[in-house]
C-alpha cells in the first residue's frame, strides 16, 4: 500500500512503489487534470508540484512522493472562481488546444511562488520545460506578467 497525499487528502494506493506519480494520480485517485505528453519528463504536460517544486509526474515513481505533499491543477483551482495564474490565462485567452495548459499553470503558479515579479528572462527559463505545440509562448508571458501585477 502507498500512502498519498494529494491535494492536502490522505489516499491509500494499492498500486506498486514504481508506478509513475502521474497514473497514480489519473488512474488510481482519479484527478485527470494533470495530461500525459510525452511519458520522458520532456514536455511538462504532466507537471505537478513535490512540496511546492514543479516536477515531472510521468517519470516520478509514486514511492518519491510518500511523505510529501503533492498538489494537482485541481488542488491550486479554488472552490469558487479561479487562481489568479487560472484568471490570467483566461483573460488573454492563453490556450489553443490547451492540452498541455495545465501543466503550464503549474509550472508558472511555483514560478510566482518563489518569484513573484520575474522577467522575460526569468519567465523564458522556468517555462523552458514546458513545451507548447499550438506556439501560445507569447500569451503564456503575458499572462504571467499580468498573474503578477
Ligand atoms: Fe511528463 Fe511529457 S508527459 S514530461
Amino acid at each position: 500500500m502507498i500512502q498519498l497525499t494529494v491535494n492536502g487528502q490522505r489516499y491509500s494506493l494499492d498500486i506498486d512503489d514504481d508506478t509513475p506519480l502521474l497514473w497514480a494520480v489519473r488512474d488510481a485517485i482519479g484527478l485527470k487534470g494533470s495530461k500525459f505528453g510525452c511519458g520522458a519528463g520532456l514536455c511538462g504536460a504532466c507537471t505537478m508540484h513535490l512540496n511546492g517544486q514543479p516536477i515531472r509526474s510521468c517519470i516520478t515513481p509514486v514511492s518519491t512522493a510518500v511523505d510529501n505533499e503533492v498538489t494537482t491543477i485541481e488542488g491550486i483551482t479554488p472552490a469558487e472562481g479561479l487562481s489568479p495564474v487560472q484568471q490570467a490565462w483566461v483573460e488573454l485567452n492563453v490556450p489553443q488546444c490547451g492540452y498541455c495548459q495545465s501543466g503550464q499553470i503549474m509550472s508558472a503558479t511555483a514560478l510566482l511562488a518563489s518569484n513573484p515579479a520575474p522577467s522575460d528572462a526569468e519567465i523564458d527559463q522556468a517555462m523552458s520545460g514546458n513545451l507548447c505545440r499550438c506556439g501560445t509562448y507569447p500569451r503564456i508571458r503575458a499572462a504571467i506578467h499580468k498573474a503578477s501585477a
